[in-house]
């Protein structure tokens, strides 16, 4: 990177820090959350110390349980105790499932104003996790990458336009307005605007909530997934995915548009465009996690 881009990353960066440090009433990651990451760094600890700390929060066992049953994860047979759900996940799984269930509720109390459709984005957000996921899955480099790390980045990429529509509510709805008026998308408005991007303050939120660092830069650039000198290959599939989903709200049966710079990053062959579409199909259903989720 150029030292003068650098230096302009920084210096939006250390406006983020300052809009983040403003926000008093900020969503936090509830606690469980940072105890199953020290659990899981400790050497000493096991498997049944996360299942004990998620059997001790009865609305968050049942809400990983009915995950853990949902189509998402296909099992054949029904689970009906974490500890069952932790020997057959292995812990990275359910440290993912434990903060896939968190962000939404961190989320669920902003509803002082809603100026977009909370129930459509939450159906954006889930599907583009899971179609990244899927995506992750049909991909030449699937072993560089955690698969339920991939679906919390797609769930979390635009979470920065909650902060935005909360707290910087008239950049939000200028960009809106722009967007509108130009019939351009909310991140080319931002751009228009020369405010704050979603993905510059989601990125920041990320940092704060000490999420792992590929999931930060997955939301930092899932609209600019090339842009640095190394692409992250959670950005580009997240970016891949976000895009696709786009498409499908424009035309749902067209086939996709696949960016060729991005198929080639992650290695993923556009032949396998049909497989994932249906796999993504089959796993969103009837927005069973979507409800799990928000619900
Ligand atoms: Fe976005
Ligand atoms: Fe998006």
């Amino acid at each position: 990177m150029c030292p003068e881009i650098e230096l302009n990353c920084q210096k939006r960066e250390s406006e983020v820090e300052q809009l983040l440090d403003s926000i008093v009433t900020l969503p936090t990651l509830p606690a469980v959350v940072t105890k199953i990451t020290a659990i899981i760094d400790d050497p000493d600890s096991s498997i049944n110390d996360v299942a004990r700390l998620i059997a001790k929060d009865p609305p968050l066992a049942m809400k990983v349980l009915r995950l853990v049953n949902s189509a998402f994860y296909g099992m054949r047979n029904p689970v009906s105790s974490i500890a069952h759900a932790a020997s057959l996940l292995g812990v990275n799984v359910l440290k993912n499932l434990v903060l896939t269930a968190n962000i939404c509720k961190a989320f669920g109390g902003l509803k002082g104003k809603q100026l977009f459709d909370r129930d459509a984005f939450w159906y954006h957000s889930v599907a583009t996790g899971l179609l990244a996921k899927v995506m992750i899955r049909h991909s030449k480099k699937r072993s560089r990458s955690d698969p339920e790390e991939v679906f919390a980045a797609g769930l979390l990429h635009d979470i920065g336009k909650v902060i935005l529509e909360q707290f910087l509510t008239d950049e939000f709805i200028n960009i809106m307005n722009i967007s509108e008026e130009e019939g351009i998308s909310f991140y080319n408005a931002e751009r228009r605007a020369e405010c704050l991007s979603h993905s510059e303050i989601g990125a920041g939120l990320a940092e704060r909530w000490k999420i792992p660092d590929p999931l930060v830069e997955a939301i930092r650039f899932h609209h600019a997934p090339l842009s640095g000198s190394s692409p992250s290959l959670m950005a580009c599939v997240v970016s891949l995915a976000d895009d696709c989903l786009h498409q499908m709200e424009k035309g749902p049966a067209s086939p996709w548009a696949l960016n060729p710079d991005i198929l080639h990053a992650i290695e993923l062959n556009p032949s396998a465009s049909g497989e994932i579409r249906a796999d993504f199909e089959e796993a969103m259903g009837d927005g069973e996690l979507v409800e799990i989720l928000t619900g």
